[in-house]
């Protein structure tokens, strides 16, 4: 069997701290004989010196359209818009197969040069489960931000942070008033991430999840101060807030995180808003009187790069290291050939 050989590039969005392997699971993967070059990247959270002590060959930040063709490149998020042909198998989250803009453009250039996207999202074990998520931090992140947005103590622009001094933050301050909490999606990843975090910031919380939603009770969950929506939604459902309900006399909510970011999507249980906040706006306010404010931010976990990328890469060292002989690649590799013919993209051949 040839030798695998690893490439982690640099990723070109400025705020993407993260990164899908840590230098503490490199050093186990070089262990195992895997060759891992790894690009030099000015905001990556661990220097590149860090690898290179676990044993990587360094690279500048970019270089991986120069990689030898047997490469695997590793990365999170999108690729630059060059080279216009993709000549490698590339790991990352491509979002391509739900016809977002520009999936079919991205597929394209993958067909063009002969190579493969493995998308992360559809690493999944025999029953469908994803083998590697940001979810819990996802959820830790939301309720945290909705714990500070609602004491009155959420400053904008948000930076990226560690999770010592976001708990120092979180914890509750004499003279701060009780209010009570709902997850709903709570016995899913982000779920748990954000009921650990209310947990941390001393607020009570009710947990809901399919079976609590099955007879929606939307006067119970207008009677809570802060909502965190976690779930997952692969059907349809109706809605857990609609606008009426944001008029309702009796309404407690104040504070709505959606980390589940479904807008637009006909799965989307929060029709409330009509577009995501970021961190330099992070809150929008949805109702004057009483107030209610909104939180719906795409990139959550990129907000505590260390603890989400160590986790990830944990979850990740296993799948890596069966690489080429897991089930759960010929899944990736089947769903990124069954995306391009649902496109009518011809592919090449990959030779090797
Ligand atoms: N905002 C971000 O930065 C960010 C980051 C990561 C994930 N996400 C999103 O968060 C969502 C949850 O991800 P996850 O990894 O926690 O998923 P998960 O599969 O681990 O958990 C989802 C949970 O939702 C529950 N659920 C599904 N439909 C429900 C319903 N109608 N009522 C009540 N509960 C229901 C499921 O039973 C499950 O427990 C996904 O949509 C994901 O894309 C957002």
């Amino acid at each position: 069997m040839t030798e695998l050989h690893l490439w982690l590039r640099h990723e070109p969005r400025t705020t993407e701290r993260r990164t899908p392997v840590v230098p503490a699971d490199a050093r186990r993967l070089t262990g195992s004989g895997v060759r891992l070059t790894v690009e030099e990247s000015p905001q990556r959270i661990f220097p590149v010196e860090e690898y290179e002590a676990a044993g990587c060959r360094r690279a500048p930040a970019g270089s991986w359209p120069t990689a030898p063709r047997d490469a695997v490149v590793l990365g999170l998020k999108e690729l630059p818009g060059e080279p216009a042909e993709l000549a490698h198998r590339h790991v990352f989250f491509g979002h391509a197969y739900k016809r977002q803009p520009g999936a079919a453009e991205l597929l394209r250039r993958f067909a063009a040069g002969g190579g493969a996207l493995l998308d992360l999202e559809y690493l999944v074990d025999d029953e469908g489960r994803r083998l590697a998520a940001f979810g819990f931090w996802a959820g830790y992140l939301g309720a945290a931000l909705a714990v500070l947005q609602h004491r009155g103590r959420l400053a904008a622009p948000l930076t990226p942070t560690a999770k010592d001094d976001l708990d120092a933050e979180l914890r509750p301050a004499a003279g701060d008033e009780e209010f009570t909490a709902l997850v709903i999606g709570a016995l899913g990843r982000s779920g748990r991430g954000a009921w650990t975090a209310f947990g941390t910031a001393g607020v009570p919380v009710t947990r809901w999840d399919l079976a609590e939603t099955r007879d929606l009770d939307r006067q119970a969950l207008l009677g809570h101060d802060v909502m965190v929506n976690a779930v997952l939604a692969t059907s349809l459902v109706p809605p857990f807030l609609r606008e009426e309900d944001l008029d309702t006399p009796a309404r407690r909510l104040r504070t709505l995180c959606d980390v589940t970011c479904d807008v637009g999507s006909p799965f989307n249980v929060l029709p409330v808003y009509d577009r995501t906040t970021d961190w330099t706006e992070p809150v929008r306010r949805l109702r004057k009187e009483p107030p209610l404010d909104l939180i719906a931010i795409d990139n959550l976990p990129s907000l505590l790069p260390r603890e989400s990328s160590v986790d990830f890469s944990a979850a990740l060292l296993p799948q890596l290291l069966a690489f080429g002989s897991g089930a759960a690649w010929g899944r990736c590799l089947d769903r990124f050939h069954q995306a391009c013919r649902e496109l009518g993209i011809v592919e090449g051949e990959w030779e090797s």
